[in-house]
């Protein structure tokens, strides 16, 4: 019998939602990490920090009985945010990061930010006070292919908003590119990137090839083999840039499975035995650790857990749930389309 103990992990980019589907998903995460990086695009946004009090006490409210997890908060920037309350959300302790989405980039993010320029006050006053960035990295001009708005948005906004600021911590989020992998690598240590679960097992194939599967559509979207490849390389290395953010984002089936379906995975069910079964794949299950505790830690300036998660290989892959049951209806377990011998237990 094969088996790994690592510290337990953190989830640097999730979305729990709030009222029902929050207290659905929120054990899914609770039973495995030890805390999580709250997205804040729910409807309306998380923008202050009195909305993220607010969130923050609905969370820690919808815990099961004995959980331990902290939610470390983050806020919604739009053009009105006001870096006064973004010095205090950062003093308050709450708030670990800011979440910036281009206007219109993925789900709920119509209250986002068009122009850089008029949110620079807000993103001098969090380098002057040490917040991190979380951007979403992909422009939204429609001119530009969906496969490419990743590539270009490092190019024509990342980039010259971190010469600008060099002084602001960033965290591209679920990079998807070989691109943003080279360009977190080739940045110092001001610069960190999140990557998904999925990304680390899909290819567009995955979505397209053989019929539509609407539970591997997420944005940013899935993209060639070489890009993945590119992600397996850089999560399995064990460089301090990169750490896990599932960016496990639930969707109902229903709003999955129509004919403008809603973008997201949800991977929060699986994603440990998952991502056993990919490093173990790449020979790098001793660099599982830094991947999912220590390099996201270190980047946020937070202490490690001290608590622990054992995994362990099964010679008959231990099943897991397709489903979860939520009072909006049931949500697809990301299924990656293999076995997994892998599973958390006590
Ligand atoms: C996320 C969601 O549903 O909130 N969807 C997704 O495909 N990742 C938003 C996001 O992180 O882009
Ligand atoms: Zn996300």
């Amino acid at each position: 019998m094969q088996q790994i103990t690592i510290r337990r992990p953190d989830d640097w980019h999730l979305h729990l939602r709030d009222g029902a589907m929050l207290r659905a998903v929120l054990p899914e995460t609770a039973r495995d990490f030890a805390r999580a990086i709250i997205m804040p695009n729910l409807v309306p946004p998380v923008v202050t920090l009195a909305d993220t009090v607010g969130y923050r006490d609905r969370i820690l409210a919808a815990l099961p009985k004995g959980a331990v997890f902290e939610p470390l908060m983050t806020l919604y920037l739009t053009e009105d945010t006001d870096p006064a309350d973004v010095a205090a959300a950062a003093a308050s302790g709450v708030v670990k990061a800011v979440k910036l989405y281009p206007a219109g980039a993925t789900t709920n993010s119509h209250g986002g930010v068009r122009d850089l320029t008029r949110v620079l006050p807000v993103l001098e006053k969090m380098a002057e006070v040490g917040l991190p960035l979380c951007v979403h990295g992909e422009v939204t001009t429609p001119e530009v292919d969906i496969f490419d708005r990743e590539a270009v948005f490092i190019d024509t906004v990342l980039d010259p908003l971190r010469r600008r600021l060099p002084g602001l911590r960033v965290v591209m989020e679920h990079i998807t590119t070989e691109e943003g992998v080279a360009y977190a690598s080739s940045a110092g240590p001001t610069l960190g990137a999140t990557i998904t679960t999925h990304h680390l097992i899909l290819n567009r194939n995955h979505i397209l090839a053989g019929g539509i599967r609407p539970h591997y559509y997420c944005l940013p979207v899935a993209k060639r083999e070489k890009h993945r490849l590119a992600l397996r390389a850089a999560a399995t290395s064990g460089n301090p840039q990169f750490f896990l953010g599932t960016d496990s984002a639930p969707h109902t089936d229903a709003l999955k499975e129509q004919a403008c379906g809603c973008a997201g995975c949800f991977t929060a069910t699986n994603t440990m035995p998952l991502l056993a079964h990919v490093f173990e794949e790449d020979g790098a299950l001793d660099r599982l650790e830094a991947f999912t505790s220590l390099n996201g830690p270190a980047f946020y300036r937070l202490p490690v857990n001290q608590t622990t998660l054992r995994l362990v290989k099964h010679a008959t892959p231990p099943p897991f749930p397709d489903k979860i049951v939520t009072e909006a209806g049931p949500v697809t377990v990301f299924n990656p389309g293999f076995p997994v011998h892998w599973r958390v237990e006590a």
